[in-house]
């Protein structure tokens, strides 16, 4: 005990060395974030309602006047990863509902105890104080379940206080432990006790109390150089524990000797203890692999698991190794992560039940001798470098397996191989493989639940064995093209097949897989066209069936619809249905001629559309012919003939019709330019030949008239002689072929061409009829005058 005052006195001067080392540098900061001010502002923002506050990671010294009287509401307050050096609990007096107060990791020598009676969790470890801070105080808080503490020493005196309490967890975080008196831990009423030590501690005493304290026990950091262990004579591991209360142990952080490891089984094998929990393992480089025999009979121990193991020796005995784990001969054997390229049983029948040695580098070789495990229910090899699936399936017969984990390995199937299972296998993984289609010939017929998932298979082969069993098919990130129907899986209910290439799904699937309740089929690069219509219709209707509907169904083609979710896809009856879009289409033309139609025949369309070609040939030709040409013969813009009996209509309709925006038309009428002297024919000719047009008024009447028939005979040859087109025939009213005397034949022959104007009826349609007549035999004759404007086709329509 001399010794351990000495460390202790040791480490108190240390501590206070550092503690100070670490505030001195800052003691600028400890003015800035240690003023009332910063505290003011941490604060201000915080709502007086607030019920959780992080406050950690925020003083980098002692806080001076902490004020949370405001927040009565508050129930979790964090106040770790400071530097918070003393405290006075009574500060929380008015936060009444305080349920969970963390003060780990800060610099705490001592507290100023409270009662704090809604108190569920109170973390005081990994602080600085010497003796474990107990006050009387805690033992009237009845509502704690967690308490964390720590200190230097640990005495029982100290932790008597609590001993009443009964808690559910109780953490040791310890920065440092210089002294531990024998017996402390014991007086704890806990159901787990968790203990975290500094480097290089005497774990011995503690991990012999640990476990005569709680039902479960976790152990941190479990080394301890040699000579200081050799320092204590006495070695309480070397004890038996009887009396012991722990069923559970979990030491994290074991770095020793294997000679260590050995020792510290063979406490635990004789102990309470049921199964046993081992991650990171180190296997120190001062090992000494001297075998004393171990002392398997007499144990309770059910479960031994052995994560990350690392072993810092080059060679050691590895089989005697592996056969010392495997004669343990317990229910449950895990050691995964340990680099193990082999393992060795015992050649007699054992009775493991599961065994996982997931994460190591085992071959073939493992099934090569024959392997005795009669009792053999779970193997998990996930993760291991296995080649042969056949191989395994040898092995596996001679058990009783109903799990087996072969995920994350090399395997293949080579075609044509035997497969035998044992007919209590129910759940195989073989996902992230090498199996292709052929896979499917070597599944247990017993299956229930089986994972591809991650391998190279294309389609699932028609000609397989029923597998009546299935429930469960994974089958994801593959490469099918389809949904397998359920032909040779008639209990298919969950089906992952999800990551594949289905562009557009058969809907066989849903017709013949009738029990399937869970499909997830999203990330597939499925095509947005009609095919997918029926598919995605399901997915709308169909709640809970399709997993992961709709996020994750998204479009991949056509590139126009990349990345849009199926659920937002418009693909319209009417796009999809050939029948329906010709008769739509039937339809639609059917009403666009019945339109036309009624259009043609009560509003005469043929006249206004023969009216606008007229007026816009006109235009062209106006254009193509050389004015100064015209204009130098040329008086009149028109000559008109027409019978005495239709001139009523002439001089009441035609002229002033024509005059009547363009003063400067000029009209040659027989009766008002006709000189004396002259014969009748010279007048006629000489009228035709100084006009630009002639406009023949046609009607019966005009047929009857002999005069006329020879004016048109004039303008017709000016026609034929000078090639310009100078002949306009109105047509007042329609005149029967037959009432045409014969030998007029020029007029039959150009009524039969049908080159004439009509004139309508109708007294809306008088305003185009007018416009294109002027188009037609507008052109500029004064030499002064500007060349007349031709209207526009605007104006025209809105004449008309
Ligand atoms: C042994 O392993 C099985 C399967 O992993 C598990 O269900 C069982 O609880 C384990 N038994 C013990 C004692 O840990
Ligand atoms: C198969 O193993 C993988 C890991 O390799 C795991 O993610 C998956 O859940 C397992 N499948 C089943 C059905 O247990």
């Amino acid at each position: 005990m001399g010794i351990m005052r000495n460390i202790y006195i040791l480490y108190s001067i240390v501590l206070s060395v550092l503690c100070g080392a670490l505030l001195l540098p800052e003691a600028n900061e400890i003015i800035t974030d240690c003023s009332q001010d910063y505290l003011k502002n941490v604060l201000m923002d915080m709502s007086p309602k607030t019920t959780t506050m992080d406050l950690s990671h925020k003083f980098t010294c002692q806080p001076q006047n902490l004020d949370l009287s405001p927040f009565s509401k508050l129930k979790v307050l964090i106040l770790s990863h400071n530097r918070i050096q003393h405290l006075d609990m009574s500060i929380f007096q008015f936060n009444k509902e305080l349920e969970y107060l963390d003060l780990s990791y800060n610099c705490l020598r001592n507290i100023s105890c409270y009662s704090l009676l809604a108190l569920k969790h109170l973390d005081l470890s990994f602080n600085d104080f010497n003796n474990i801070p107990i006050c009387q105080e805690f033992g009237s808080m009845s509502q704690l379940e967690f308490l964390g503490l720590s200190g230097t020493q640990i005495r029982k005196s100290d932790l008597q206080t609590v001993a009443h309490l009964s808690l559910s967890t109780i953490f040791l975080g310890l920065k440092h432990l210089s002294y531990y008196e024998e017996g402390s831990l014991p007086l704890l009423n806990t159901e787990r006790l968790h203990i975290v030590l500094p480097e290089n501690a005497d774990y011995r005493f503690i991990l012999h109390n640990g476990i005569h304290t709680s039902k479960t026990l976790e152990m941190t950091n479990i080394n301890m150089d040699q000579f200081t262990s050799q320092e204590s004579q006495k070695n309480p591991l070397l004890e038996s524990p009887t009396g012991s209360k722990t069923s559970h142990l979990l030491l994290r952080n074991v770095d020793v000797p294997w000679q260590e490891f050995f020792q510290i089984l063979q406490f635990i094998w004789h102990s309470s203890i049921q199964q046993l929990q081992i991650q990171n393992l180190t296997i120190g480089a001062q090992s000494e692999f001297k075998f004393k025999p171990f002392n398997y009979s007499n144990t309770l121990m059910k479960a031994l698991k052995v994560e990350h193991v690392t072993v810092k020796i080059y060679s050691f005995p590895q089989d005697i190794i592996y056969l010392f784990l495997t004669h343990m001969d317990i229910e449950n054997l895990t050691i995964s992560g340990a680099g193990m390229p082999h393992i060795i049983f015992p050649n007699y029948p054992t009775k493991f039940q599961h065994l996982n040695f997931a994460n190591n580098s085992l071959t073939d070789e493992l099934f090569v001798n024959t392997l005795q495990l009669p009792h053999l229910k779970t193997f998990v090899l996930q993760r291991n470098k296995l080649e042969i699936l056949s191989t395994v399936s040898s092995f596996a017969t001679k058990t009783s397996l109903v799990y087996l984990d072969l995920s994350q390995n090399l395997l293949q199937y080579a075609d044509g191989k035997d497969c035998y299972w044992p007919e209590t296998l129910t759940t195989l993984n073989l996902s992230s493989n090498k199996f292709i289609d052929s896979v499917f010939k070597c599944v247990p017929k017993s299956i229930q639940v089986l994972d591809l998932h991650n391998n190279d298979i294309r389609t699932i082969p028609r000609e397989i064995a029923d597998l009546k069993a299935l429930r469960e098919l994974n089958i994801a990130s593959n490469s099918l093209t389809d949904l397998p129907g359920c032909d040779n899986f008639q209990r298919l209910s969950v089906l992952n097949i999800e990551m594949n290439s289905i562009i557009s799904p058969s809907l066989d699937f849903f017709q013949t897989c009738q029990e399937v309740q869970s499909l997830k089929a999203g990330g597939n690069p499925f095509r947005c066209t009609c095919d997918l219509r029926n598919f995605i219709n399901l997915g709308k209707k169909s709640q809970g069936l399709m997993i992961g509907w709709p996020d994750a169904y998204t479009c991949e083609y056509p590139l126009e619809l990349k990345g849009i979710p199926l659920e937002n896809v418009d693909l319209p009856e009417i796009s999809c249905n050939t029948p329906l879009l010709i008769a739509v289409i039937l339809i639609v033309g059917l009403i666009w001629t019945v339109v036309i139609a009624v259009l043609c025949i009560r509003f005469d369309l043929p006249w206004y559309l023969r009216m606008i070609a007229q007026w816009t040939q006109t235009q062209y030709r106006v254009r193509n012919v050389p004015l100064e040409e015209l204009k130098r013969t040329i008086q009149f813009h028109a000559f008109i003939s027409y019978s005495e009996g239709d001139s009523l209509w002439v001089k009441n309709e035609l002229i002033p019709n024509l005059e009547k925006e363009d003063t400067s038309i000029l009209i040659c009428l027989h009766e008002r330019h006709f000189i004396p002297g002259k014969s009748v024919v010279e007048n006629i000719i000489n009228c035709i030949e100084k006009s630009y047009k002639s406009i023949f008024i046609l009607s019966p009447n005009f047929v009857q008239s002999e005069w006329c028939h020879y004016e048109l005979y004039f303008a017709h040859h000016k026609l034929f002689h000078e090639g310009s087109n100078n002949l306009i025939l109105i047509l007042l009213e329609p005149i029967p072929q037959y009432s045409i005397p014969t030998r007029y034949h020029k007029l039959k022959a150009l009524m039969a061409q049908r080159t004439y104007l009509e004139w309508p009826k109708e007294k809306n349609k008088h305003g185009l009829f007018w416009a294109n007549l002027r188009a037609a035999i507008n052109i500029n004759l004064s030499e002064s005058g500007k060349m007349n404007k031709s209207q526009t086709m605007s104006e025209l329509l809105k004449e008309s």
